[in-house]
């Protein structure tokens, strides 16, 4: 197999086409506006940020607002007012005195897992909730907005400044319910035999994929996050790993690739699966990725834009770590480590990389080397998850802008295939 020999250097920026990589070169671009103060930039941030949960809920109903379809997945009215909740709990309940919450129940209605800030509305049970209303949720948006731009402004720099740290982890922690938001309502659409679509105008992003493979050969090279721009606790220490030899395909694998593992009896042939896998497969009576049904016409796909022909040159979506592993075994190739994604992918040797779909790795979403959670209770934001979940990387057509990083560790369990799931494969032969 050719391919040709690259020597990573660590630390270089990613260039990749998608949109989301642009942000990468930015350190904490949503921090910079015009403004002159410090509060202002703060403002113009905070409320891009807001303004764009609210651009996503704005196609949907109240019904559709309401809807949770699997309880791994929430309503939007809840992404909504979760996301308002974690600036009221964190930021004006901790740090604006004599702020008064906009209702005495939403702390328990709307707390997600936080167990050290108190006891919460079942998850599987968000979409028993009638009330209170989306016109409500929109009324507790605009009270925490004016609240939390109000205390910007009464606050001093000095104080800000400490606070920065915090206002980030909210700003990003709501760009991650964003995606969420996409992520369900596909989910909740998928469905309906009607086939609704979230926008009928959706497109969805064409991949710059290229072919053949880069290879990366045997050496130490430094992965995690480096530097003082935002990101999560779970990015860092950064470390050095060995890594290598091995060459990563260029390109995401794509349906037409998933076609020939369909039509080779990939999903009926147990010697491709994990037993754990097999077991899913054939209890979730799997025959193609998700979303995908079988009509008069061929396979489509339902998409934010509704119903859809597949596109044989799309990326693959909505497979799950259990089939990724299948159709890699079938291949003759493997998932990459994260270690070896995000060496090539510093290095520029990864096309669509951000922006299509999030691609797995076979590792585990275990904590890098002397990670510890902090103490306090957004200590609890990743480090709690660290079992039994497989990490994802890069991002996703529905990954807000500005919300992408190469050391960003996504993580899921290995039975899920509602978020925008794909993957590329590695090959350690010769
Ligand atoms: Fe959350």
């Amino acid at each position: 197999m050719s391919g040709a020999t690259f020597f990573p250097k660590p630390e270089i920026s990613v260039t990749n086409p998608a949109s989301a990589a642009a942000a990468m070169a930015a350190p904490n671009p949503s921090l910079f506006s015009g403004s002159r103060t410090l509060a202002g930039r703060l403002t113009d941030a905070f409320l891009a940020v807001r303004s764009e949960t609210e651009r996503r809920a704005e196609p949907l109903t109240p019904e559709d607002q309401m809807v949770q379809s699997m309880p791994d997945a929430s309503p939007t009215k809840w992404h909504r007012a979760h996301t308002t909740w974690f600036w009221e709990q964190f930021l004006l309940g901790e740090h604006s005195p004599g702020y008064i919450p906009f209702h005495p129940d939403y702390a328990f209605l709307f707390n997600s897992y936080y167990v050290g800030v108190g006891p919460r509305h079942a998850r599987a049970q968000r979409g028993h909730l009638t009330r209170p209303g989306a016109e409500e949720i929109t009324a507790y948006r605009r009270h925490v907005d004016a609240a939390v731009v109000k205390f910007f402004h009464d606050t001093s720099d000095k104080m800000l400044a400490g606070l920065i740290p915090l206002i980030e982890a909210g700003l990003n922690h709501e760009q991650q319910h964003q995606e969420l938001m996409l992520t369900d309502i596909l989910h909740a659409f998928a469905q309906n035999p009607m086939a609704p679509a979230y926008d009928t105008l959706w497109t969805s992003p064409a991949p710059h994929a290229g072919s053949g493979w880069t290879r990366l050969i045997e050496g130490i090279h430094t992965i995690g996050h480096q530097g003082d721009n935002f990101h999560f606790d779970n990015e860092k220490p950064a470390h050095r790993v060995l890594v290598g030899p091995v060459k990563l395909a260029r390109g995401l694998v794509t349906n037409a690739d998933w076609l020939a593992f369909m039509d080779d009896g990939g999903y009926r042939t147990a010697s491709l699966w994990l037993m754990d896998g097999f077991a899913a497969a054939t209890g979730e009576a799997w025959e193609a990725p998700g979303y995908w049904r079988k009509t008069a016409d061929g396979w489509q796909v339902m998409t934010l834009g509704g119903l859809r022909p597949i596109d044989a040159n799309a990326p693959v979506c909505h497979v799950s770590y259990y089939e990724a592993d299948a159709f890699a075994r079938w291949s003759g190739k493997h998932l990459p480590t994260e270690m070896e994604w995000e060496v090539a992918a510093r290095a520029e040797q990864l096309d669509d990389a951000f922006g299509m779909v999030w691609q797995w790795t076979r590792s585990a979403y275990s904590p890098y080397p002397g990670y510890r959670a902090s103490q306090d209770v957004l200590g609890e934001y990743n480090g709690k998850f660290m079992v039994n979940q497989l990490v994802l990387r890069g991002s996703s057509l529905a990954t807000p802008e500005r919300h992408s990083r190469v050391s960003y560790r996504n993580f899921f369990y290995p039975h899920h295939r509602w978020q925008f799931t794909g993957l590329r494969l590695a090959d350690y032969g010769a």
